[in-house]
């Protein structure tokens, strides 16, 4: 008997929601949502075979696709201009993070990327561009072309382990920014302790990925029967031990008046300029050294891929090296506006084969409309990379590998994201509007540098029994080490 009520009562509220779904015609079009879980079956294959997923999504739906995670409304942008409208010109309403629940933002304090839209937002960005874009580029230039040197010669006599060397340069080059200590190798505690909660936490990041994002009301249950709770709160944990470690070191040489030049010292001796309190600065240093480096590692191993695709352009890499540069010396930054063939290869390997598909979620404060399609307030909103990417309006041929394409242009990725013509954006790997990720000059720099000088060192072959598909892995972020490639 009590089964049968149990019945009539999901019926009578599955039948509610459709007549809600109904009522609201004005949505985008999107994949049918089932009663109460919503699009649940689509969400689990956007977030395991994302690059396939998101490609289907633009064929079928045009610019924006509505989805339902649970009752919450979703959407994914499939267009350029769509998304130029949407979260640039309409950016005001749409800087936010998803706020649906509370799972992600608990573990955010100081972490700006999870930070909603509100006071503690405006105050952390400020923070995050004053420590990233302090104007004072030299001390960075040293430090990334200083580990440039140690990457290349790792690359020399360990070539098979390129996957991990990538790693070590990024690190080394933001933990060397964040706490003024350089990383020697990536066999170490601290390393292996924080790729152990990366893991997880980029597997859980995205909203839809954890059964209460659907239902909600398993929010309610007790904490201990809430898995997804306790397993956040040890990984942050553990992630936040490590960082104690690094702070209270800093904080004793600042008060020996011998610690290094480094965000951590400044943030100690600014925290109360910066209106900021511990648990926010730890968050802070935390979130750069993880925004900072798993990304660009991440772009530097999908570099080597698309290479070992296409050795014409290597070759014609090398033939600009060798006409601008020469033999007798490394590249260097000053050499970047003389380099508009390995910029355009930057640039290039960005749009093609981009990291991370499904971007970061932006969130709507207030509901509005598009071309008379209704997001309304709280809606989370996805950039779908894969087809903003290869969008005919704005790029010729698109699915073609081909560096040429931006061989004019003469901006840098920070002057193209803020471009008032959306047309001349080079790609859409840095995010948009107010959420414009703050790191991106000290990626591109990092990039740079590896790039010009991989390419000036090494020759790249893709090895001969390997298969290389380009959806194994590239538009995540990649740290599942292939031997796909040698180095000559
Ligand atoms: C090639 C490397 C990188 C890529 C592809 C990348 C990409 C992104 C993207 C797509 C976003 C979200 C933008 C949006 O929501 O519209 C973002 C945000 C962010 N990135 Fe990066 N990033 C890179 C490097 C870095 C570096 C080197 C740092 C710091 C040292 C950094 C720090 C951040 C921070 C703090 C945010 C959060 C911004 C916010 O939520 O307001 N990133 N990044």
């Amino acid at each position: 008997m009590e089964y049968l009520y149990y019945l009539a009562a999901s019926l009578t509220v599955a039948l509610l929601v459709r007549s809600k779904l109904k009522r609201n015609e004005a949505y985008a079009s999107g994949p049918v949502p089932w009663p109460l879980v919503g699009n649940i079956w689509t969400l689990f294959r956007l977030h395991t075979d994302t690059e396939r997923v998101l490609a289907r999504l633009g064929r079928e739906y045009g610019d924006l696709t509505m989805l339902w995670i649970g009752n919450w409304p979703a959407m994914v942008i499939n267009s350029c201009e769509t998304a130029h409208d949407i979260l640039h010109k309409d950016g005001a309403k749409t800087a936010s993070r998803p706020t649906h629940n509370d799972l992600r933002i608990r573990a955010g304090r100081g972490r700006l990327v999870l930070t909603p839209a509100g006071p503690d937002f405006v105050k952390l960005r400020k923070v995050y561009h004053a420590l990233l874009n302090s104007g004072d580029q030299k001390k960075s230039i040293s430090v990334v072309e200083a580990e440039s040197i140690l990457f290349l010669s790792e690359l020399l006599n360990a070539p098979h382990t390129f996957y991990e060397s990538c790693e070590r340069y990024v690190l080394s080059i933001i933990f060397t920014s964040v706490y003024g200590t350089r990383l020697k190798t990536v066999h170490n505690e601290v390393v292996a302790g924080l790729f152990r909660v990366w893991d997880v936490m980029l597997k859980y990041f995205q909203p839809g990925t954890v059964l209460p994002d659907f239902l909600p009301s398993l929010f309610r249950l007790p904490y201990w029967a809430q898995p997804w709770k306790v397993l956040s709160d040890r990984l942050i944990g553990s992630e936040l031990a490590i960082h104690d470690t690094f702070i209270s070191r800093i904080r004793e040489l600042s008060d020996q008046g011998i610690a290094p030049e480094c965000y951590c010292r400044t943030l100690l001796e600014q925290k109360e300029n910066y209106k900021i309190d511990d648990e926010q600065l730890r968050g802070v240093l935390a979130m750069i050294i993880g925004a900072g480096s798993d990304t660009t590692g991440s772009v530097i191993q999908s570099f080597f891929k698309v290479m070992a695709l296409y050795p014409e352009v290597v070759a014609q890499a090398q033939q600009e090296l060798d006409e601008v540069v020469g033999r007798s010396r490394l590249p260097s930054l000053e050499d970047q506006p003389n380099l508009p063939y390995i910029r355009a290869v930057i640039k290039e390997v960005r749009r093609w084969a981009p990291i991370g598909c499904i971007g970061i979620p932006h969130a709507a404060t207030e509901s509005f409309s598009h071309n008379g399609r209704l997001i309304p307030k709280g809606t989370i909103i996805f950039p779908n990379l894969v087809t903003l990417n290869r969008d005919p309006s704005r790029y010729v041929d698109p699915d073609k590998f081909d560096p040429s394409r931006f061989f004019d242009d003469p901006n840098n990725a920070s002057a193209c994201a803020v471009h008032a013509d959306w047309k001349q954006r080079d790609h859409f790997h840095y995010g948009f509007g107010r959420r414009l990720c703050p790191g991106v000059d000290m990626g591109e720099l990092s990039l740079f540098i590896a790039v010009s000088r991989i390419l000036w060192a090494f020759d790249i072959r893709k090895n001969a029994n390997c298969k290389l598909d380009m959806f194994e892995k590239i538009c995540k972020f990649l740290r599942v080490a292939h031997l796909y490639c040698s180095l000559l």
